[in-house]
């Protein structure tokens, strides 16, 4: 019954359960909706524990192995568990919900595979759901993280590039997903026109709801592979390439279709340290193909392993 409630969102987080010989008293927000009986009754305030560890008992030295930091996207917490914990995963899980009044779901994230990069989740405690709606700079994105790829940890890097817009130039973002760099670069700047590509049809349904959700004007959605959409869309002055495992495999088709004096916002993973020969790797291609390039800026948007980041590479090509 506890948990029923928990998960309702009715149990009260800030009052003790208590019983006489005959009852239990579990404290309730309402009693809207309730099957049992709701009485008025004396309670006894509770601590609720502000780090969700404090509620737990590990066996010794797993403790330490427990996460400290998780994303959330929405009322969505996502963990990531080492293996030793692992068979605890229910238990964490009740913790970080209890102990968070915004986490509705805590879902186990196992990482992010396949083309379209979606998120392979096990929900472990609250609602049963993938869908929420993330707040970014005013902007809301209602995503289903089960089948679009949506990461809370490039909002800064979105307004950072939506700050470059300049007026009337044309857009192109070649793996939109959702379209929150398509949508924020939309709403922050004043460009001609936007063009956003992706061939998961999830990303462009939610990227046409989104579009709609923000009372967005003059965002085309293109269903299918960039590689075949870009070459027929109008000459872009300003292209976003989020695919950073292997975007560096279509820079060919970006440096083939964009105007003059545009830029290029190429994101990578790339070992720390590597950056100077991508550059190499980048001017090679560029020349072969009869672009003139300039970095203009290079920096790690986050980590992405201990050995790893995510890089933008933000370049001007002649
Ligand atoms: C890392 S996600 C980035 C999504 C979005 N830019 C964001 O920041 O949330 C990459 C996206 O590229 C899409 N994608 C993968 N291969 C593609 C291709 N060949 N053409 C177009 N989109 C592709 C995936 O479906 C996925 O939505």
């Amino acid at each position: 019954m506890r948990k029923k409630l928990s998960e309702a969102g009715l149990l009260r987080p800030d009052a003790r359960i208590t019983s006489d010989a005959k009852h239990v008293f579990i404290p309730v927000m309402s009693e809207k909706g309730l099957k049992c009986p709701v009485i008025e009754v004396d309670t006894e305030p509770v601590e609720v524990p502000s780090h969700y560890s404090e509620m737990l008992d590990l066996p010794p030295g797993l403790m330490e192995l427990l996460p400290t930091s998780f994303d959330i996207v929405g009322d969505i917490f996502l963990m990531k568990l080492t293996d030793d914990v692992l068979p605890y995963s229910k238990d964490i899980a009740e913790a970080l919900l209890e102990t968070n009044s915004h986490a509705k779901v805590v879902a186990l994230d196992r990482g992010v595979k396949g083309e379209f990069r979606t998120r392979d989740l096990k929900i472990l405690a609250g609602e049963k759901r993938t869908m929420t709606i993330q707040k970014e700079y005013g902007l809301n994105f209602r995503v289903d993280l089960a089948k679009v790829y949506f990461s809370p940890r490039l909002a800064t890097e979105r307004k950072r590039i939506a700050d470059l817009v300049k007026d009337d130039e044309k857009i192109l973002d070649m793996f939109c997903g959702v379209g929150p760099f398509a949508i924020m670069l939309a709403k922050t700047g004043k460009p001609g026109s936007v063009y956003a590509v992706d061939k998961n049809p999830d990303a462009i349904d939610y990227l046409i709801k989104n579009i709609k959700l923000n009372h967005i004007n003059g965002v085309s959605p293109m269903l299918g592979d960039a590689r075949d959409i870009v070459p027929q869309l109008p000459r872009p002055d300003r292209i976003v390439m989020n695919l950073p495992h292997t975007s560096i495999d279509f820079l060919d088709v970006a440096l083939g279709v964009i105007n003059k004096r545009g830029t290029i916002h190429l994101y990578l993973i790339l070992e720390k340290g590597s950056q100077e020969m991508i550059k190499k790797s980048i001017v090679h291609l560029a020349t072969a193909l009869g672009r003139a390039i300039s970095f203009k800026n290079i920096h790690e948007v986050h980590t992405y392993s201990p050995t790893q980041g995510l890089y933008c590479f933000d370049m001007l090509i002649g």
